[in-house]
């Protein structure tokens, strides 16, 4: 089943900040290593302010997203594993990739100087609560906090995807390059969120939709994702 290949699918500090990437070095000129030998040189281009602002924001609910489901994880899998013992693979598989998905977000968070959320202790114990109470509701809670959680997630992820792709768009329409760091990135992103989204799937095949009272319990979890994110993208 693991095996199976993705289903459907501040205070800012910044001296060293963002695209330093390639993109705060100003007045760059290089050419794009996608294009044949012979085009133009494609102007690197800086990111504004409101891009600075965007991705910094965007690593920030990232790291303090991917350590709530490091967290929600670590403190189902206990009782998950001493009750229905077959999860045990599952729950290893997605807390590994939670966890690589934290330890990428906290490399870029410190590489780029990005304050982490001031929420952060406060994600801490609620995410460790949160996996705690639906591991002990059952396994179809405990899957069900995951469908509601990555559903959450996948969509955030989406959105992020989407933002670059258009800034990917409108630079290119210039004749500019975003540069490979930024490519890379938008890497990052895609393939997080499709990880994420085989959690979901995986939570769904594990009767997360049996779990009793589904939608309140889905709802409230969900609403507590979207204002977290709320918070974190801003505090
Ligand atoms: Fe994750
Ligand atoms: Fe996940």
């Amino acid at each position: 089943m693991l095996a199976r290949p993705s289903a459907r699918h501040a205070r800012r500090v910044r001296p060293a900040a963002w695209p330093l990437l390639d993109f705060l070095a100003p007045c760059i000129v290089t050419c794009s290593t996608s294009k044949p030998i012979h085009s133009p040189p494609a102007r690197l281009r800086p990111l504004n302010d409101s891009q600075r602002r965007f991705l910094d924001s965007a690593l920030r609910v990232n790291q303090a997203g991917e350590l709530a489901a490091v967290l929600i994880y670590d403190a189902q899998t206990p009782l998950m594993n001493r009750s229905h013992p077959h999860l045990r693979p599952l729950m290893k598989h997605m807390y590994d990739q939670e966890a690589a998905h934290f330890g990428k977000f906290n490399h870029l968070i410190a590489k780029h100087r990005v304050r982490p959320t001031a929420m952060y202790p406060l994600w801490r114990v609620a995410a460790t609560a949160l996996g705690w109470s639906t591991a002990l509701l059952g396994r179809e809670a405990a899957m069900a906090c995951t469908e509601a959680v990555e559903t959450e997630i996948g969509d955030h992820y989406n959105e992020q995807v989407r933002v670059l792709l258009d800034w990917a768009e409108k630079t290119q329409a210039r004749g500019e390059d975003l540069g490979d760091e930024m490519r890379t990135l938008m890497a990052e992103l895609r393939k997080i969120r499709d990880e994420e989204l085989e959690h979901l799937d995986y939570a769904v095949e594990h009767d997360a939709k049996e779990a009793k009272p589904y939608e309140l319990l889905t709802n409230v979890i969900r609403g507590g994702c979207r204002t977290a994110i709320w918070i974190s993208e801003r505090v």
